[in-house]
């Protein structure tokens, strides 16, 4: 009943969030490969019908959606995307190695009432759901994506992330239908330094030599024409 009531406050907007940089720093533990590999060796199997539960019981919905489509152009995408990537999100907010802004700091705190089994089950329930833009991407995919740019060491993102933004291996992120706004904000963070929970710090290299014009171009790429409708839950944040 605790979690609850906590998570209705947090949906309401009704508490203050603290400042990122408030975070204790030196005991958050940044993934090796051994670590990471060991994480997804001993990830639970995850129950999509469980995981719609949850989904609504732990009020996840009342921030993403009925179905985890993204409700605000600020705030990601969950519909469609890959088990693996949501489970390890869930860890590095739980952890803190997520924890590059006010908006990651809402997830930590909810993430530190969530075991392991009600990560993989939600990360299955999202898996189940269509990715946005079934009809795929409308637009032509710019030379970053197809052929990336080796004079700054730029492998292309669809290497990586599918030639439809559709998702590579593991964790690798489905990043079709993304808000564009939340794209360029997680963008300029990894760019930046200040997201840094990426395994192989292959994301921070990749979007460090990246402009601004850039970022939004491949924002645009991947975002759906369609935009989202739904009403705006917790005004203030969504910004
Ligand atoms: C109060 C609103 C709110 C609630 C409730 C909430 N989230 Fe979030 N969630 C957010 C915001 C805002 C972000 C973006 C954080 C950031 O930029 O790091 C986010 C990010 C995420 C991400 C990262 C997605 C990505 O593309 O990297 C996952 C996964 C996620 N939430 C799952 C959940 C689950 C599961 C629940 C329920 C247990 C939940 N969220 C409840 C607001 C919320
Ligand atoms: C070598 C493989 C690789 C390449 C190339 C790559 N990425 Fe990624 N990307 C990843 C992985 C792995 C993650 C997940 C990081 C984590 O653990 O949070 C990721 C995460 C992201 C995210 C965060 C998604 C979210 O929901 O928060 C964005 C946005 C992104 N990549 C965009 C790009 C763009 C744009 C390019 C091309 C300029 C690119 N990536 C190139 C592997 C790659």
């Amino acid at each position: 009943m605790k979690k609850i009531t906590f998570a209705v406050c947090l949906a309401l907007g009704g508490i203050s969030i603290a400042n990122a940089a408030d975070h204790a720093t030196k005991d958050i533990v940044q993934w090796t490969p051994n670590t990471w590999n060991e994480a997804q060796q001993t990830m639970p199997k995850g129950d999509a019908s469980v995981g719609e539960k949850l989904h609504n019981s732990l009020f996840c919905a009342s921030c993403h959606g009925a179905k985890g489509e993204a409700m605000t152009n600020n705030w990601p995408s969950l519909a469609g995307q890959r088990a693996t990537y949501t489970y390890k999100q869930l860890l590095d907010y739980q952890s803190n190695l997520r924890h590059e802004d006010e908006r990651a700091h809402i997830m930590g705190v909810i993430a530190q009432t969530m075991d392991k089994q009600q990560m993989a089950d939600l990360a299955a329930f999202y898996a189940a759901q269509p990715l946005p833009c079934p009809q795929g991407l409308a637009k032509p995919a710019p030379a970053l994506v197809r052929v990336g740019d080796p004079k700054r060491l730029i492998t292309p993102c669809a290497a990586c992330h599918g030639a439809n933004g559709q998702g590579g291996i593991n964790e690798t992120t489905s990043l079709r239908g993304m808000p564009k706004e939340y794209f360029i904000r997680t963008m300029e963070l990894f760019r930046d330094g200040h997201r840094h929970n990426d395994t192989a710090r292959g994301m921070s290299q990749f979007a460090q030599p990246l402009t601004d014009a850039e970022i939004e171009m491949l924002a645009d790429y991947y975002a759906c024409d369609a935009k989202p409708t739904a009403a705006q839950p917790t005004a203030a944040l969504s910004k």
